[in-house]
């Protein structure tokens, strides 16, 4: 018993004098902290229109001694095809590769003032995924809009320089062009990106006025087989969004909080076809059955928790259609966000745009295709296939 009291007597007075010290050191992490707030407390407080304001990007002004870059008023039309256009992902990738030649030769890009629209991609009944039956096929009316309504110019100019080819500075760079004569302008057709940078004869013209490949644009930057040729990543346009596109996203993004997002195709992707047999084929066999509400629900339980907010993107307009995985996630559209979303809008290529700034900031994003070696995805099925048409699956043992 003494044996056990002796050390309890000796241990009274070196505990209050722990308690003492763990004391003094809380009360000074109390005015440290409460200190930081008052002089920091934007750091603790979000400040919308302040943030807002930065999202606007300084005004691009040109120095005078640039040289300029044209590669036609649409995009995707090298002298054909020029009454239809592709989605907005197949135009980008078209907008993309002639940017990167514009970096590439150091020049300014004259981009076209405005984007086709493809009317199989303009239906409105996207945005409303309880809308009533009569406005389900409506469709917006534009066949294109302004440039300057989907990107920021000012923004991409920071990276590559850019101008409109409706604007003052373009007119004036013609007629100088016009004036200069043979060391003004060159109208030229097949001619690589490496000679016109090399070759003097094409290095000092003030405007070079080209012609891209017949087919579409793009392919102009088809067979780089250097990856470290490529200067601008898939998500460079995206992120460039007209301001107004972005704060819509920011306000939307702030809404949802803590978020995952699922990006849905279906429509074009899920098309079949009968074959010789009559039998129906599809080149992506599985979508269909991956891309509903039962099979995501299985497939992302692994990546997204239960009572997650889950932010969907589709082009599926069934109503209903995704409602069963309200059962584990907490579930949310565009739609739900129509009061910041529809007073901005003018056509679906704006929806997109915004509709993927929310996916991108989502915590965890799932993709229909795997795209990248890191991609979530609901399908295993490649995206590109354009030759090997298999009878679709809808049972799942046969994984
Ligand atoms: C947010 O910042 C703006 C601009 O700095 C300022 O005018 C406004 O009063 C601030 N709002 C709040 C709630 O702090
Ligand atoms: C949808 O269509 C059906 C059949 O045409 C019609 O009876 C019904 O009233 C419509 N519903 C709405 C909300 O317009
Ligand atoms: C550019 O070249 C094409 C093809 O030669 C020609 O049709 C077009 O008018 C030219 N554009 C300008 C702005 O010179
Ligand atoms: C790949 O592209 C980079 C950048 O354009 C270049 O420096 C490099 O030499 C190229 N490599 C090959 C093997 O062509
Ligand atoms: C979105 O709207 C649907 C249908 O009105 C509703 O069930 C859901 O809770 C809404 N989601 C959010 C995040 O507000």
């Amino acid at each position: 018993m003494a044996f056990h009291r002796a050390p309890k007597a000796k241990q009274k007075p070196r505990s209050s004098i722990i308690y003492l010290v763990i004391a003094v050191a809380a009360i000074s992490l109390l005015f440290l902290v409460s200190s930081l707030l008052s002089t920091n407390g934007s750091l603790f407080s979000y400040n919308a229109s302040e943030y807002i304001a930065k999202l606007k990007r300084p005004k691009y002004r040109p120095t005078g001694n640039e040289k300029y870059l044209y590669w036609g008023n649409k995009i995707d039309c090298p002298g054909k095809h020029c009454d239809s256009c592709e989605g907005l992902g197949h135009q980008e990738s078209s907008l993309r590769c002639a940017l990167e030649e514009a970096m590439f030769l150091q020049r300014t890009f004259v981009m076209p003032s405005r984007m086709c629209i493809n009317p199989i991609h303009n239906k409105k009944g996207i945005l409303h995924q309880q809308a009533s039956n009569e406005s389900s096929d409506e469709r917006w009316a534009a066949n294109s809009c302004a440039m300057d309504s989907l990107y920021d110019m000012d923004f991409i100019s920071e990276t590559v320089p850019v101008i409109l080819d409706n604007s003052k500075l373009w007119h004036q760079v013609l007629s100088t062009s016009m004036k200069l004569g043979s060391r003004g302008i060159a109208h030229l057709e097949g001619v690589n990106r490496v000679e016109l940078k090399e070759n003097d004869r094409y290095s000092n013209l003030l405007l070079i006025n080209r012609t891209a490949s017949r087919l579409s644009w793009f392919m102009e930057c088809k067979d780089r087989n250097n990856r470290s040729a490529i200067m601008l990543p898939y998500s460079f346009l995206p992120s460039m969004a007209a301001a107004n596109l972005r704060i819509a996203a920011e306000k939307i993004k702030a809404r949802l909080g803590d978020y995952a997002a699922i990006h849905v195709r279906r429509g074009d992707k899920i098309k079949t076809r009968k074959d010789r047999f009559g039998v129906e084929r599809s080149l992506h066999p599985h979508l269909d059955r991956d891309t509903r509400a039962e099979f995501i629900l299985h497939r992302i339980a692994k990546w997204v928790p239960p009572g997650q907010t889950l932010f969907i993107a589709s082009n599926e307009r069934t109503p209903g259609f995704f409602s069963p995985l309200a059962a584990r996630y907490k579930l949310a559209y565009s739609s739900n966000y129509s009061n910041i979303i529809d007073p901005l809008i003018e056509n679906n290529y704006q929806l997109f745009m915004i509709e993927r700034l929310i996916l991108y900031g989502a915590k965890t994003i799932i993709k229909t295709f795997k795209e990248d070696n890191t991609d979530l995805s609901l399908t295993d099925d490649p995206k590109k296939n354009t030759k090997l048409w298999q009878i679709p699956v809808y049972t799942m043992d046969e994984e």
